[in-house]
């Protein structure tokens, strides 16, 4: 059996780029493989900080996660920040990665633009280090993501085959599996940028958790392009292609067949049957993720069960490092 793993970060809303990015991947892949998926609560440090709000956070991805399908039975679910061996690899990843190598990754350079560099924290800077240490404390054959996270997979790929080089066999190397379909789901309101939880503008993004109305709301006033025709054309038409990708995705209509079904329609109509896909949707994902987070304490059980399972395997990587290293035990 492969063994897979992926994370997400408790930094926001759980919207349908990451859903289709990555989610409904980690739920198809779990009885195939051996699948380990965290919530990173330490990742998401490098963009908030008020007391208690990653926490809550934290619980409202987790509910999500179990309602969109992960069956703590057979794939393990857990909070980065209960593994200490995340930390401690990832230290070691930042003595193993140059400062140029992380210079050139693309998410802090945008990021730490956005705030301005003067406010960027140096958290956000060795993130990729830390997200290394996530996946090769798993030793995963596979780390299904979006498009957004292919450089540091390599990085993460690079790191590994360095280690081995320097220190003997140590870590598996990755391979990326990026989803094709919803590779990259954009913002509704901003067609060319990917929808995202640091988003300025939440009408843009299509919140799994959101009230029916305020995603109908949301899509009936997604930013369209100039004309009227129904067709995909990611370079004249970004608004309607984005649209074609999220009703085919979830609807599992060829994007062709919704081409002709819509020929001679408009742009109106065609809004109106994409929000209607994606409300019925969410509808009972929304209610399973609602009723989880009414018991908090099962709630929690389920991700102290994940975290005894993962700290396992992560605990058994970092003493074989530690090993390789040569300190002293
Ligand atoms: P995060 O929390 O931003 O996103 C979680 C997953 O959702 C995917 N995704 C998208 N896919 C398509 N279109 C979009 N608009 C979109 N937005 C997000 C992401 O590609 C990701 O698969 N750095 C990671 C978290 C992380 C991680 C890891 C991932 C930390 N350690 C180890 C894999 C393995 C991140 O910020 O994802």
């Amino acid at each position: 059996m492969a063994r897979v793993l992926s994370c997400i970060q408790p930094t926001g809303p759980v919207h349908l780029g990451n859903y289709l990015g990555a989610l409904v991947n980690w739920v198809s892949g779990q009885n195939r493989n051996d699948v380990f998926h965290g919530i990173v609560d330490l990742h998401a440090l490098t963009v908030t900080d008020k007391p208690g709000v990653i926490g809550d956070q934290t619980l409202q991805l987790a509910a999500v996660l179990f309602a969109v399908g992960l069956d703590p039975k057979v794939a393990t679910v857990f909070v980065q920040s209960h593994i200490p061996a995340h930390s401690q690899l990832g230290w070691i990843m930042e003595c193993l990665a140059g400062f140029g190598e992380a210079s050139r990754m693309t998410q802090f350079k945008d990021k730490s633009a956005k705030g301005g560099a003067d406010t960027a924290r140096v958290g956000l800077f060795t993130y990729p280090m830390l997200q290394a240490a996530d996946i090769l404390l798993y030793q995963a054959h596979y780390v299904p993501v979006g498009e957004d996270q292919r450089q540091h997979i390599e990085l993460t790929r690079d790191l590994a085959t360095r280690f081995n080089a320097r220190f003997g066999e140590t870590f598996r190397v990755p391979e990326g599996h990026i989803l094709k379909a919803g590779a990259k789901i954009y913002d509704l309101q901003e067609p060319t940028s990917k929808m995202s939880k640091s988003s300025g503008s939440a009408a843009g993004v299509l919140e799994l958790m959101d009230t029916p109305e305020a995603n109908t709301k949301k899509i009936k006033s997604a930013a369209t392009d100039a004309g009227r025709e129904v067709k995909f054309d990611e370079k004249e038409k970004p608004g309607i292609s984005n649209l074609l990708t999220i009703h085919s995705s979830l609807s599992g209509t060829s994007i062709a067949n919704l081409e002709k079904e819509f020929d001679g329609k408009g742009y109106g109509d065609f809004k109106g049957a994409v929000a209607e896909v994606v409300v019925e949707y969410f509808r009972p994902i929304r209610a399973q993720a609602l009723e989880l987070l009414e018991d908090e304490k099962h709630l929690i059980d389920l991700l102290h069960e994940g975290a005894d399972k993962a700290r396992v395997v992560a605990s058994s990587t970092l003493q074989n490092t530690y090993k390789n290293l040569g300190l002293v035990k």
